[in-house]
């Protein structure tokens, strides 16, 4: 198992790396679950880039900023959002075919956006996009597909957070034949997105468990605004499709937030109303439901006719109708759901991570395009800039060997059986995360949330060095860090800021810039051979 690069995911950002070095480099392309399992698959409302006459990256820039709360890089920024049209031309050279309006394309709209930005394929964006470049990459001979593999630790010679370190490879366990084996190469790239199951309702798929934040700090890399998990205003509020994504194209196209009783309440909240930024709305809706004690409030675009539905949100549509609710008649029952994690891995546009031979791309990467509360529709665009950026940056530098692989114990290490009380104590920190550090957090509550977190980060340690990995232990580690920086970063934040908001200290502070967080005191790294026992592999 030796290639030049392993990219650890296979959302828009992996296949980007992926496409563009594959031809002159052998890459290895990790999925814990299927090519298609991403959290881009299931990206509804497109990609923002100033297409439109009139718009500008100067103006696209301006929204984000102000999106952002005041925590944008301000270059980076610039330097992504000035590569949007290419990025757009690039997914069209690639067969992602957006949806057309006359001669260009179809450009909608969603919060924070001073105009109609955001190219789409209907509302399902992520998916085309995902089949067309997927479809590419198992056509690609330099492509190797290792779907249902988790990465379990980066593997690193010299120690962790030292200048000596250097990623040399990833150990990874093989959910299928149940066996963990290091894979070396020159270069790794963690585009393995972000932590959206660390809370109880999330638009994010069941893969997005935090994994590289989780392995990269470990390796010692700088982590960043993790407080800044951003909770899209409208998940679905239904009992078989929690945190379904109702796009904010549904706003955009018109789409007003009623109470049960029909009242509109954002504009009392802000001028932009619906089309405020995300985690104005977010807020608004959870103020609205506490004060009238509800689960849920309802987005109304009925006003809209069915065949303007079915052009624009085909698979709202359906989805909806499947479940009793026709959105041409009724309204939507919808609440806020975690949906991006707007910190991560300090990186820079081309996915530098500060650790040689580490790269990390997408939603698992803080670039500083997010500051405090990501733009809309930016995120798509990050994975294919950095993604691509990433890919230039590691064809420039010359084609190494991968660095010496380790001992060789891992071949006989196997994976150990699942076990129930792991799905409770998961289920259990996704509840606790939810009502104590989600749209609303206190004082108080972030210290009950460490409380039971840090415990249950030891537990998972010592659990995996006693048992051996499993997919079920290995994400509850990698959720239970994560939540912990999350909790960190909330409370060493003493004010209220874009998507971090604490009712015990609501006010900005200009004090406060962006924090990153120190490398581990103690070095965490790869399983330690002795320590792993054998266990029978998993059928
Ligand atoms: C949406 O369609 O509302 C999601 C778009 C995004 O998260 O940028």
């Amino acid at each position: 198992m030796e290639f030049d690069v392993i990219i650890i995911g296979s959302g828009l950002a992996g296949l980007a790396a992926a496409l563009e070095l594959a031809p002159r480099r052998r890459v290895a392309l990790v999925s814990k679950g299927g090519l298609a399992d991403s959290a881009s698959n299931r990206a509804q409302g497109g990609i923002a880039a100033p297409l439109a006459e009139g718009d500008s990256v100067e103006a696209h820039v301006r929204d984000t900023l102000v999106a952002g709360a005041g925590l944008c890089d301000q270059g980076a920024t610039h330097g992504i959002i000035s590569q949007a049209c290419g990025a757009i031309a690039w997914l069209r050279e690639h067969g992602v075919a957006f949806t057309a309006d006359g001669q260009g394309l179809h450009l909608t709209r969603e919060g924070g956006h001073g105009q109609r930005r955001i190219a789409h394929a209907a509302d399902a964006t992520g998916s085309a996009i995902v089949a067309a470049l997927g479809a590419r990459a198992r056509g690609q001979a330099g492509i190797t597909l290792l779907e249902h593999h988790c990465a379990v630790d980066l593997l690193l010679a010299g120690p962790p957070g030292t200048a000596q370190a250097i990623c040399r490879g990833v150990q990874l366990l093989d959910l299928r034949g149940g066996r963990v084996f290091e894979a070396a190469a020159a270069h790794v790239v963690l585009a393995s997105g972000g932590a959206g199951q660390v809370y109880g309702t999330t638009t994010a798929p069941p893969a997005a468990t935090g994994d590289g934040i989780a392995m990269a700090w470990r390796a010692g890399c700088r982590i960043a605004n993790m407080e800044f998990t951003q909770f899209h205003p409208t998940g679905l509020h239904h009992p078989q499709a929690a945190g379904f994504l109702i796009s904010e194209a549904v706003r955009g196209e018109g789409g007003v937030l009623r109470l049960p009783g029909g009242a509109r309440f954002m504009p009392a909240h802000d001028p932009r109303a619906e089309l405020a930024p995300r985690d104005i709305v977010a807020r608004a809706i959870q103020t609205e439901m506490a004060r009238h004690g509800l689960d849920c409030v309802h987005l109304d675009i009925s006003h809209q006719p069915r065949d303007f539905l079915l052009a624009h949100f085909p698979t709202i549509h359906a989805r909806c109708l499947a479940l009793g609710i026709d959105i041409a008649s009724m309204p939507i029952p919808v609440a806020p759901a975690a949906h991006y994690t707007c910190g991560g891995v300090v990186a820079d546009v081309a996915g530098r991570s500060g650790l040689a031979g580490l790269h990390v791309i997408g939603e698992a990467a803080c670039t500083g395009l997010h500051g405090a509360n990501r733009l809309a529709s930016n995120s798509l665009l990050e994975c294919v800039v950095t993604g691509r950026a990433a890919a230039q940056d590691i064809l420039q530098r010359a084609a190494m060997p991968p660095r010496a692989a380790g001992a060789g114990w891992a071949a006989a290490r196997t994976a150990s059986p699942p076990s129930a009380d792991l799905a409770r104590l998961r289920q259990d920190l996704r509840q606790l995360m939810s009502r104590d550090v989600g749209v609303v957090r206190s004082d108080a509550a972030l210290r009950r949330a460490a409380a039971f977190i840090g415990p249950l980060r030891a537990a998972m340690e010592a659990r995996l060095l006693r048992e051996g990995p499993s997919l079920e232990l290995l994400e509850l580690r990698n959720l239970a860090l994560v939540a912990d920086l999350i909790v960190q970063g909330a409370s060493a934040r003493r004010e209220s800021r874009g998507a971090h908001f604490n009712s015990d200290r609501p006010e900005w502070s200009d004090a406060r810039a962006g924090r990153v967080m120190p490398p581990p005191a103690q070095p965490g790294g790869a399983l330690s051979a002795a320590a792993v026992k054998p266990v029978p592999a998993t059928p």
